[in-house]
This record gives structure tokens, C-alpha cells and sequence, in this order.
């Protein structure tokens, strides 16, 4: 059998499409929708053919299965979003504990609220010098435990949005001495545990399931993910179900086909390519460090860092503040030049690296930060940790009720003290600020305001510039 049969079979569909009277409506037909549609194949009914039984889109999933070193595997067409709501949907029912990062994507907040979970939070080390978040103490896992041993699962974010990496292992022994299951939520691990160098990803680690954008760090089309399961502590059946209640019943082939084609591409050449990603990352990190006030994150955080197993060595994490520049100014900069990052707030920058960047591409980016930082240059200022990693929680209410309760939508003064009924997150990293269920503090709504004025993106909630709050009728 080919090594990449989805994505064979995708090609060969395309060069013999013949005159479908299928969906996708466009029908690629050029003279209406020019080539924008071009490569827009239906799994079903297109790549898998009308009688199929999906046994190509099983194949291509057995193989990243072996890959990862997982007993299942599911390709999805919608993002880490959808992994993540279908792992919440496996691990209890409706009223069950389950002990979780709160620096948690929106995405499995909306799990619990889709499940019915109680989530009993717990918060990651945040570094002194740079407010990152700098991993999960083992320790807090066990505490949180020991005061609820009827949690069913433990769920984390790892790697975190800045790459750093808890002691994953430990904490999958802890949780499975429990009975329970740990679920993580490795949206930005893609192409974790294919190099030395790099940290072992979840399911190599011990975890139970392991939620991945393939679009992310890997070469799959914008949407495309993976869920990696294995182990006697999830219920593979209801996760497959869950998986398929949540999926949309017409697959894009080409999406399918992409992380097919970047599982591949891993498999043949991703020590190669990650190798170079990270020896360019390595030397991007060592420019940056000649530009006083600006600052590097590297391997170093971690033996600072006593929860921080290892920091993703392909990953460029940047300080502003001590430069005194203003990270949006900047970032406004070199986006007219051309260079885009990720995340970019007034003190942090997060510019991706990917096996798909070449030398050259790393070094103009880098070369372009440094003559905008400089040319914008400011007295520096004092950190101040990103709003993400430091979220006051007091749950009042469980996501689930917080949600289908009545609401309203009061002025901001009014609406300290209650409970939200909205989210409110900062965007990028999208973790929730204001939760459903959450008690609304003075100092957090503050400090949004603060954040949507300085020009950073509050995304979910109603009213961005957060004038107004959604909370819970009383
Ligand atoms: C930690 C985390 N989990 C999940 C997601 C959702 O991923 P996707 O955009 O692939 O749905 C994101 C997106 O940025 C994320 O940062």
C-alpha cells in the first residue's frame, strides 16, 4: 500500500473528476469561480468514491496511528477546536469533575459546556522575569487529587502557547494511578517527538489522547487536525462517537488529503527539516540576544523553571518591554514589510517556525524585528505578565448552566460581581478571560478594557471593547 493513500487517492480523483453532478456546488468550473476552487474535492462521494466504506481515510488514519504510537487516529477538517470538544464528550457525563489548565483554549472551555463537565482548575507556573507560563507542577495536579478523587480526567494544554512543556509523563502516571485518563490538548505540538531535540509529544509521554493542529506546525491546510488516542483509561467508542457526532458529514478531501500528505512529508523528512528549523531558530535566538532590552526566551527558561519539563527549542518567544518599544506599533511596522507574526501583543512576540521555513526566511524576519524594534525604541517599562496565563477563576456556576441561563447585558460597573455569561478572551492566545460561570472581578474586566484599547483583539464576547458584559440573569 502507498505510504500516503488518502492523498493519492485525492489526486487521481482530481485528474479524473470527469462532470460531477455532486457537491460541492462550484463544480470547479473555472469560469465562474476562476482557480480559487480548483483543488475542492468531497471526501465522500469525491476521493472516496459513492460505495465506499472509507477505507482509504482508515488507512491514512492507521498509519499516523503507528506514527504517533497510538492504538487510534482521527484526521478532522476542523481544527483542534473539534478534537478538543470531542475529547471533553469522552471522558465523563453531565455533573463530573475533571481537573483542568486554566490557561485552557476556548475551544475545550466549550467542551465542558457542550459535556456538562465541572472543570476544578488549576493554573501553570508563571516565570518571574518574562510572566510566562512555565508548565504544570506535578504537585498541583496531585494536590487537586487528592481534594477531588472523584474527578474523572485530568486536561492540559501542551505544549503551551509559548512552547514550554510540563513533565507530561509524570502527570499521566498521576492521573492513571487515579483510574483517570489525561487528555491534552497539543494543538500547537504537531511536530513534537519527530527530533531529538524536541520534547517527547503527549502520546509518547504516557497521555490518553493527544489533540493536534496538523495547520498549525505541521504542512496541512489551514483547519486540518488530528486526535490520537490509546490506553485502558478512555473509552475509545465514545470518543469515535463523539469525533463523529461533531464532525461535519461532508469532509473537505482536500483537507483530508493534506494532512495525509503532511504526515508524510513528516515521516520522510521531518528530522531533516526539523533539524534545520531549530539551528535556524537557534541562530535567530542568538541575533535577538545582541538587541539590549529585548528578551529571548530559550532552553534556559526550563532550568529556571521547576515545572517546565523542556521548552520547544523551535520556538521564538520575544519580550518587549525592556526595549521599551511597543509591540503593536512594531508589529504594524512589519507587517507593511511584509513580515506577519502570530502573536504579536504590546510586549510579547511569538513569530511561528515551521519545518517549512527556510534559512532565509528566518533571518529576513528577524532582521526586520530588529530594525523595527530599534527605530521604535521607548524607555522600558515593567512586565507585565500576558492577561492568558494569570486568569483570576472564581467558578460560581457550572459552563453548562452559566450558558443556557438567562442573561443580560448590563454596563461594565454594573457588571462587576456577577457572573458571566460570555467569553471574553484575548485573541491570539484565545484563553477565555471572562468564562461562563465565572464571577466577573473589577481588576480583570479592567485589564481587558485595557487590552481591547491597546489595540489587541478581544474576541467571543459581544461587545469587543467590553462597554457592555453579558451575565447571568439573578
Ligand atoms: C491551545 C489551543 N488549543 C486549540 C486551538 C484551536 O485550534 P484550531 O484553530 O485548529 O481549531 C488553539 C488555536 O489557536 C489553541 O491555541
Amino acid at each position: 500500500m502507498s505510504n500516503t493513500p488518502l492523498y493519492d487517492a485525492y489526486r487521481h480523483f482530481l485528474a479524473n473528476a470527469g462532470t460531477p453532478f455532486t457537491t460541492p456546488g462550484h463544480k470547479r468550473n473555472p469560469a465562474l469561480v476562476d482557480d480559487l476552487l480548483a483543488q475542492d474535492v468531497p471526501h465522500w462521494g469525491g476521493v472516496e468514491g459513492r460505495r465506499a466504506s472509507g477505507k482509504r481515510l482508515q488507512g491514512a488514519q492507521r498509519i499516523a496511528a503507528d506514527m504517533w504510537g497510538a492504538a487510534w487516529c482521527r484526521y478532522s477538517v476542523q481544527g483542534s477546536t473539534h478534537g478538543n470538544q470531542a475529547m471533553a464528550l469522552s471522558v465523563g457525563k453531565p455533573g463530573d469533575k475533571v481537573i483542568v489548565a486554566r490557561t485552557l483554549h476556548k475551544s475545550m472551555f466549550f467542551g465542558l459546556v457542550l459535556a456538562g463537565l465541572e472543570p476544578i482548575w488549576v493554573r501553570p507556573d508563571i516565570d518571574a522575569e518574562t510572566g510566562l507560563t512555565v508548565g504544570m507542577p506535578v504537585e498541583r495536579i496531585r494536590a487537586a487529587l487528592h481534594r477531588h478523587p472523584d474527578a474523572r480526567a485530568v486536561m492540559l494544554v501542551e505544549p503551551s502557547y509559548v512552547g514550554g512543556v510540563s513533565d507530561v509523563g509524570a502527570i499521566a502516571e498521576l492521573a492513571h494511578s487515579h483510574g483517570i485518563p489525561l487528555a491534552v490538548d497539543a494543538a500547537w505540538g504537531a511536530h513534537l517527538g519527530f527530533h531529538p531535540e524536541l520534547p517527547p509529544h503527549a502520546i509518547q509521554a504516557g497521555a490518553d489522547v493527544l489533540v493536534t493542529s496538523v495547520h498549525k506546525h505541521l504542512t496541512g491546510f489551514t483547519q486540518s487536525s488530528m486526535v490520537l488516542a490509546q490506553g485502558d483509561y478512555l473509552n475509545l467508542e465514545r470518543l469515535d462517537a463523539a469525533f463523529e457526532g461533531l464532525h461535519t458529514t461532508s469532509p473537505s478531501g482536500a483537507i483530508l488529503a493534506s494532512i495525509d500528505r503532511a504526515r508524510g512529508l513528516l515521516q520522510e523528512r521531518g528530522e531533516e527539516l526539523l533539524g534545520n528549523a531549530i539551528a535556524w531558530a537557534e541562530k535567530a535566538r542568538r541575533r535577538f540576544r545582541q538587541v539590549p532590552g529585548l528578551g529571548v526566551i530559550g532552553s534556559e527558561i526550563a532550568d529556571r523553571s521547576p515545572a517546565l519539563f523542556m521548552h520547544d527549542p523551535s520556538k521564538i518567544v520575544l519580550t518587549l518591554f525592556g526595549t521599551g518599544a511597543d509591540g503593536h506599533v512594531v508589529a504594524d511596522v512589519l507587517e507593511q514589510r511584509g513580515i506577519h507574526l502570530e502573536f504579536a501583543d504590546r510586549d510579547t512576540f511569538c513569530p511561528v517556525i515551521t519545518l517549512a521555513d527556510t534559512e532565509q526566511t528566518i533571518d529576513l524576519m528577524v532582521t526586520e524585528i530588529i530594525r523595527a524594534v530599534k527605530q521604535h525604541r521607548g524607555t522600558p517599562r515593567p512586565m507585565v505578565p500576558i492577561m492568558a496565563w494569570t486568569v483570576k477563576a472564581e467558578t460560581a456556576m457550572s459552563p453548562r448552566d452559566a450558558f443556557f441561563a438567562d442573561h443580560e447585558r448590563v454596563a461594565a460597573d454594573q457588571a462587576v460581581g456577577r457572573i458571566a455569561a460570555e467569553t471574553a478572551a484575548p485573541y491570539p492566545p484565545g484563553v477565555p478571560a471572562l468564562a461562563p460561570g465565572e464571577r466577573i472581578h473589577g481588576d480583570v474586566l479592567a485589564a481587558l478594557q485595557a487590552e481591547a484599547a491597546s489595540g489587541t483583539r478581544i474576541a467571543y464576547c459581544g461587545d469587543p471593547m467590553l462597554q457592555t458584559v453579558l451575565v447571568v440573569r439573578e
